[in-house]
């Protein structure tokens, strides 16, 4: 039989970039795979927990026993998050685009010869691992977020664990060269409580599992579903 200590436990994963449309064909976007986030959704459900992963777009194909939830923007990810609750555990993996466009055009921006380029005004987009993370009746029981660093990787982290309110920061270092994002290994300090912990090189597949497992010992003894 199946090892699953997390039976009986939902959780929510949100994973890849976010997509800002500018108008009908533009959008701001970024580098994330969604790889690390897929991996992760797919970890708790092979340990068990029932899971509902909210995606940006990606080339990846849903993970099994996973209900997937696509979307573009970071106000669909945050509507799609809000109607995922109540859940036990949320991992926030998404890389959502701090900004949008304020005032999206409805038509395609034309390019007209001698004219100056149009000007974008950007407003910030809600901040989907802080409403996770603060006080409130439908807070998940473990709210993990992550960290994509370029520089001081772990103070930064240790600071973003602090002003989320998650209880746990995955740092990664994503400076040019280690090609985390993208690249199918990543290596992350994990930020709890107990302060820092040093993870090796792993696949992002075996890092998933890893934390998985170590969201059931946090949870300790499995409920019986
Ligand atoms: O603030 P920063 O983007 O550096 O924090 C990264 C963490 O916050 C990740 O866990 C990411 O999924 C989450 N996040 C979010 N909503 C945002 C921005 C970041 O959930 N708008």
């Amino acid at each position: 039989e199946a090892w699953e200590p997390l039976a009986g436990r939902t959780a929510l994963v949100t994973a890849g970039p976010t997509h800002e449309p500018v108008d009908p064909v533009r959008y701001l976007g970024n580098r994330s795979s969604g790889l690390q986030g897929y991996a992760i959704a797919s970890a708790l459900a092979v340990l068990g927990a029932r899971v509902t992963l909210v995606s940006g777009p990606v080339m990846l194909a849903d993970p099994a026993g996973v209900d997937v939830v696509r979307v573009e923007t970071g106000v669909e990810m945050e509507r799609a998050v809000r109607t995922a609750l109540p859940v036990d555990i949320a991992v926030c993996v998404a890389a959502v685009a701090d900004w949008r466009i304020d005032g999206v055009s409805d038509r395609k921006i034309k390019k007209q010869a001698g004219a100056p380029p149009p000007v974008l005004t950007l407003v910030s987009n809600p901040d989907i691992l802080a409403m996770l993370a603060a006080p409130g009746p439908e807070r998940p029981a473990l709210v993990v977020g992550f960290a994509a660093e370029t520089n001081d990787v772990e103070a930064g982290a240790i600071t973003k664990r602090a002003r989320k309110g998650c209880d746990w920061i995955v740092a990664n270092d994503v400076s040019t060269g280690t090609n985390v994002m993208g690249g199918q290994d990543n290596r992350v300090i994990l930020i709890t409580e107990d302060g820092p912990e040093r993870w090796p090189l792993l696949a992002k597949t075996d890092l998933a599992l890893r934390l998985a497992e170590r969201i059931a010992a946090w949870f300790g003894t499995p409920v019986m579903a």
